[in-house]
């Protein structure tokens, strides 16, 4: 069965009670649920992090490379600043798909730069918690044309 990481980075773990406003009620533990549905469906196999910590993240992409057919990231805060983490996954080479629940083209100047999506195949911004899913849907779709 393939096999995807799925990372949730800095502050995703307050989901639901943070900026209810722009996040909505939706917790961490409603998407990893979704996400374990979704995978059955999509007959993967799915490892999920949550990390606040951007040399972490950089960690767990290195010991990656060739343990993961895919990779789901919401790099959050980590999009708009980090070079690490970029390169971290160009350096994997794992195929790799961001994800948002805002969009972050709708929000702050700072916030419509990724540093990372353009070392990804591709992104979804903007769905809320359906952002996890087609980005899943996605990276499973990538992983079948290989
Ligand atoms: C976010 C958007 C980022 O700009 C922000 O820093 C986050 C969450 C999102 O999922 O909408 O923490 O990645």
């Amino acid at each position: 069965m393939p096999k995807v990481l799925i990372i949730h980075g800095p502050n995703l773990d307050l989901l639901g009670e943070r900026e209810v406003d722009i996040y909505g009620k939706t917790t961490i533990d409603d998407i990893n649920k979704a996400l374990k549905t979704a995978a059955k469906e999509e007959g993967l196999d799915i490892t999920i992090v949550q990390s606040n910590h951007e040399g972490e993240i950089v960690d767990i992409i290195g010991k990656s490379k060739a343990r993961y057919d895919g990779l789901l990231i919401n790099p959050a805060a980590y999009t708009h600043t980090s070079v690490a983490i970029r390169d971290a996954i160009s350096a994997s080479s794992i195929p790799a798909v961001e994800v948002h629940l805002s969009n972050i083209y709708a929000r702050e100047d700072f916030r419509h730069t990724s540093l990372t999506a353009p070392v990804c195949k591709g992104q979804v911004s903007g769905f809320g918690l359906n952002s996890y899913i087609l980005g899943l849907r996605a990276a499973a779709s990538l992983i079948k044309s290989k």
